[in-house]
């Protein structure tokens, strides 16, 4: 398959956990971090998440550095991605920043009765708002079938900002080629905090395991990165 590549992006606690349980988002990246993570989206043609994230985070998913977004639009790019979000029910919040913010449009991927929620959901918005579409990507939508439509669009680059249960889709499919993990320092330690992934069929086994390309201290944090493709392990 002609498919994007794709890199799946987490920061996560020593004990695997994405989040806490308090409304408010818990801090596990440094300003470093968050640099490298601009940068890593400024190369990047479209960024994908949960819809969970939409809900709990209300992310703009935006390039934050201007500097950044000004090396795009001199490569005649737009100057932030073309946003992507997965939900299997539809129901998007239509106000969210994720639709009014940026200057690529977005791309819902749905299936099966989400189709029609969500084309209801986004019917409502306002004209000065980017462009946003409803894909069927099957019911219950694939991996395959999301990269199979990005590709159609021209991405040749996918950023996966989580959360844990699109990156348990993502490891799971084998349809992903680079893992970057920043580990914080510290550990949750709840049970009902959100984890980067869930229990699932992975193909990185101790006979297929991924490959550490790279491990390197930022600051207090923890960068490891993982090659995912067999060609590449
Ligand atoms: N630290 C980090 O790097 C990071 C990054 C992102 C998010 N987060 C945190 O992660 C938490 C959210 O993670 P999460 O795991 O709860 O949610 P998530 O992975 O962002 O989204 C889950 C939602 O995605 C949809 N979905 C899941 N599997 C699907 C499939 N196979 N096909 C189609 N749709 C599917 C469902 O949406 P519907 O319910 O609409 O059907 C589901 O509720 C938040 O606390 C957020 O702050 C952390």
């Amino acid at each position: 398959m002609d498919r994007p590549y794709t890199i799946l992006s987490c920061a996560m606690s020593i004990d695997g956990r994405i989040d806490d349980t308090s409304p408010e988002r818990l801090r596990l990246s440094n300003e470093a971090d968050f640099a490298e993570i601009d940068e890593l989206r400024a190369g990047c043609d479209a960024i994908l998440v949960g819809a969970g994230t939409l809900r709990v985070d209300n992310p703009r998913l935006l390039v934050r550095s201007p500097l950044l977004r000004e090396h795009r639009r001199e490569q005649g790019r737009t100057e932030n991605l073309l946003k992507a979000v997965l939900t299997r029910g539809g129901d998007v919040d239509p106000g969210a920043r994720f639709f009014s913010t940026g200057d690529a449009g977005a791309v819902v991927y749905t299936g099966g009765p989400g189709v029609a929620t969500a084309t209801e959901r986004l019917a409502g918005r306002p004209d000065t708002d980017p462009p946003a579409e409803v894909v069927d990507a099957g019911d219950p939508p694939t991996a395959e079938a999301i990269l199979n439509d990005l590709a159609g669009r021209g991405v040749t680059r996918l950023l996966v900002e989580g959360g844990g249960h699109i990156h348990t889709l993502f490891l799971t499919s084998g349809l992903a080629d680079e893992l970057r993990l920043a580990v914080a320092p510290f550990l949750v330690g709840e049970q009902d905090a959100p984890r980067f992934v869930l229990p699932g069929a992975y193909p990185y086994s101790p006979q297929t395991p991924m490959r550490l390309v790279e491990a390197r201290a930022l600051g207090g944090i923890a960068v490891l990165r993982y090659a995912l493709n067999p060609g590449e392990r």
